[in-house]
Formats: structure tokens, sequence, C-alpha cells
């Protein structure tokens, strides 16, 4: 658990809530929590999913690791702990973004299970969708877009997920992505049906 460091301070309770909002863009402020092994797929599935929200009039965002850690968590690497407060900021942040009323994605391999579960922890039941991308190592090796887990083969990256460092494949994910035998195409319908399902309109 991270320690409040902050004393006297004190929640402000807006008069605008999250279904007011939610109402003004006729849809659901969730999460859509992307995880699995770098080269997975998370960043292409989530962008995918997005591109059709969009043309359906939704309002989304995606945050993805690789940008975020441009920005916000650009003092943050791949020890156990930084991947842990990796994680933290971004559960927090998809909860802002949810509660602004945003089909929210996240993209990051985000690796353990106790992480992920504090993030699903943040928000309502309803409102957090945990996607596991599956895949199996030895398909991701081979898709290596960026070259790393050759690099982490060779010991230039250390701790490098799949190959140094562990991945903790979740227990009870909403919804399984197993892009080893789905394209694109069949994974994005997946997991807009799970969207409709899960009644995206207000
Ligand atoms: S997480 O484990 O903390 O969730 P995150 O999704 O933010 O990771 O970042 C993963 C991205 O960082 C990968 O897509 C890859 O491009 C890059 N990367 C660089 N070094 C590593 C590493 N050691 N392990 C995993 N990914 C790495």
């Amino acid at each position: 658990m991270t320690e409040q460091k902050a004393s006297n301070i004190t929640w402000h309770t807006a008069s605008i809530q999250r279904a007011d909002r939610e109402k003004l863009l006729s849809q659901k402020g969730m999460v859509l929590w992307f995880t699995g092994l770098p080269a997975s797929g998370k960043s292409t599935l989530a962008h995918a999913v997005e591109a059709k929200l969009y043309e359906a009039g939704h309002l989304t965002y995606v945050l993805d690791g690789d940008n975020i850690r441009h920005g916000l968590n650009k003092n943050l690497g791949f020890s156990p702990q930084d991947r842990e407060e990796n994680i933290r900021r971004i559960g927090e942040v998809a909860k802002l973004f949810a509660d602004a009323g945003l089909i929210t994605m996240t993209a990051f391999i985000s690796p353990y299970r106790a992480d992920r579960e504090q993030a699903r922890r943040l928000l309502q039941p309803d409102q957090f969708i945990e996607v596991y991308v599956k895949v199996s190592l030895s398909v991701a090796e081979q898709r290596d877009p960026k070259g790393l887990y050759k690099k982490a083969r060779t010991g230039e990256i250390k701790e490098f997920t799949g190959i140094s460092a562990p991945y903790e494949e979740p227990l009870n994910p909403e919804l399984v992505v197993d892009t080893d035998i789905l394209d694109l195409e069949r994974s994005t319908a997946l997991v807009l049906d799970l969207l409709k399902r899960r009644a995206l309109s207000v």
C-alpha cells in the first residue's frame, strides 16, 4: 500500500457527478484493462477497439505503456517495485478517466496479479473489465516487433517479461483473447461483444 503523506487535506464533493457526465455522453465510464506479454497485441487491440467505438460515437482514451513511460512515468524502470508504481499510477489515472465518463483502455504488460487486483479495487465491479491478451512465448518471440526479445535473449536487456522477469497470468479475467489463433478483426469483435453485453450505453 502506498503511504498517504499529506495531512490536512479534505475531499471536495463535486456537484456534477459521473452519472451526469455519463448521461451527457450516452455511455458508461469504464476501464478495459488489457494485460499480456510484450508483443501479445495489447496496444494494437486497444487501438482497434477504440477506432470502432469512435466510429459508433463513443468518447474513449487509450493509455499505452510505452507512451506513458515517456511522460507521467518517465522516472520508472522495470524492477518489480517500479512496475508496481507504474500500474498504481495508471490505475489511478484510469479511475479518473472513467470518472470523467470515458471508455478508458489501458495497454500495459501489468505482469503482477496483485497490482492488477489493486487497480480493479479502485473501480466499481461493473466498471473494470480485465482482458487477457494471451499469446504463447514462442509466437510473441517470433513477432518481436521492437527486437526486444532478441536483446533479452542475449542479455542486453535485463528483467525482460517472459524471458528474465515473470508474467502472472490472470486467474479470472472477464475475457481471454488468444492472439495465437485469432486475427485482429476477430479479437476486436470479441471485445466489442463483451462491451455490448455490459450495457455500453446508459
Ligand atoms: S509494465 O510491466 O510496467 O506493465 P509497460 O507496459 O509499462 O510494462 O511497458 C512495457 C514496454 O516497455 C514494452 O512494450 C517494451 O517496449 C518496453 N520494455 C523495455 N524494457 C522492458 C523490460 N525489461 N520488460 C518489459 N518491457 C520492456
